[in-house]
């Protein structure tokens, strides 16, 4: 089966440094072009990364009919407006995540792809990493008893106030950036969407987004989650899933480096220091490639997609809800 032909819509960091690699050592990709607001960046990244053609402009990259897939890691504001161009030029597109600033903005995702025939596909990838795979299979196993609540964390710090995620009009903030991870990897373990949303936001004085966001969802049958996200702390991630029966723990729930293992701690609660504790060890993947390659088969129409369009979109409703919530005060539901 030949490879999918990929197009990269910008220099963005997270290409460079993460999803253009995972292309080029997956099985089920190469990447024909680049293409960037700034011809020579385009030129210079293609060459470093032996990217065949180079366009100085994104209308160019979507005119190449050699291109089946655009990969879009273009900032917040600009993922709806380039996907659906994208679609509409007859290529597949995986676009990063968040889908769009709001659900009702990520709508013209669906009639773009019922209208073009083409696959659409937000990249979370922290869903292809196997140690959710197994932390679901281990849910529902019941290993922990019934899962009452998941805690979680996402911070790190972004404090360049010219970074795309510290602009207001880019669709900045912790909860779009970061927050929207715990929120995924909930509805991943509990398998159903919230049924109300409430939310506590920090904004930045002078630039406007979103600094620090917690936030609590209610799950049908009483499941809950508790995050907190944010922009301009040290870096921590982490995931614990409460059970009647114990707790799993996720230690890097969201980026695991692909070089390292990742590990999954499984405590049935004998001690109170966790010296009770199992641990999962798993081997080193790098869930980028995992997307890429994935999605690639998805192209081609050789899996379903798990988790089609509609439900990022869903992810979204969630976003929405706790940015209403932050405004009104009261609980809202997604
Ligand atoms: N899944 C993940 O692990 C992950 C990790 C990090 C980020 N992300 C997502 O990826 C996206 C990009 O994040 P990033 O950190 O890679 O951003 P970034 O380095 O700032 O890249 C964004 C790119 O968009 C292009 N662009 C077009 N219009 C722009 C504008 N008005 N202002 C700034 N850039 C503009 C620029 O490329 P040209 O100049 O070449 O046109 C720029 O390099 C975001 O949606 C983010 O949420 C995902």
């Amino acid at each position: 089966m030949s490879k999918v032909v990929w197009g990269i819509l910008s220099s963005a960091n997270i290409g460079i440094k993460r999803v253009i690699p995972a292309i080029q050592a997956g099985e089920r990709g190469v990447i024909g072009a680049i293409a960037s607001r700034d011809a020579a960046k385009a030129a210079a990244t293609a060459q470093r990364f032996g990217i065949p053609r180079s366009y100085g402009s994104y209308e160019a990259l979507l005119a190449d009919p050699d291109i089946e897939a655009i990969y879009n890691p273009l900032p917040n504001h600009l993922h709806v407006e380039w996907t659906v161009k994208a679609l509409d030029a007859g290529k597949h597109v995986l676009c990063e995540k968040p889908i769009a600033l709001d659900a009702a903005e990520a709508q013209a995702m669906v009639a773009a792809r019922d209208r073009s025939g083409k696959r659409v596909i937000e990249a979370f990838m922290v869903r292809h990493h196997p140690q959710w795979h197994r932390v679901r299979e281990l849910v529902r196993a019941g290993r922990i008893g019934t899962v009452c609540a998941l805690q979680s964390a996402f911070t790190f710090p972004m404090r360049d106030p010219n970074n795309v995620r510290n602009v207001p009009a880019y669709g900045g903030g912790a909860l779009y950036d970061v927050g929207c991870y715990p929120i995924v990897t909930a509805r991943y373990v509990f398998g159903a969407e919230p049924e109300r949303a409430i939310a506590l936001v920090n904004r930045d004085a002078a630039g406007g987004v979103d600094q620090v966001t917690s936030g609590l969802l209610a799950f049908p049958r009483g499941g809950q989650l508790v995050f907190s996200s944010a922009l301009k702390l040290a870096l921590y991630q982490r995931v614990v899933i409460l059970g009647t029966e114990g707790r799993i723990e996720v230690p890097v729930p969201f980026t695991p480096p692909k070089e390292q293992g990742t590990r999954i701690i499984i405590d049935s609660g004998g001690s109170v220091d966790g010296s009770s504790a199992a641990v999962e060890q798993l081997a080193p993947v790098d869930q980028y490639l995992l997307q890429c390659d994935l999605a690639a088969a998805a192209f081609r129409g050789e899996l379903e997609q798990e988790f089609p369009i509609e439900d990022a979109i869903a992810n979204m409703r969630v976003i929405d809800a706790l940015y209403r919530s932050a405004r009104s005060g009261r609980w809202e539901k997604p």
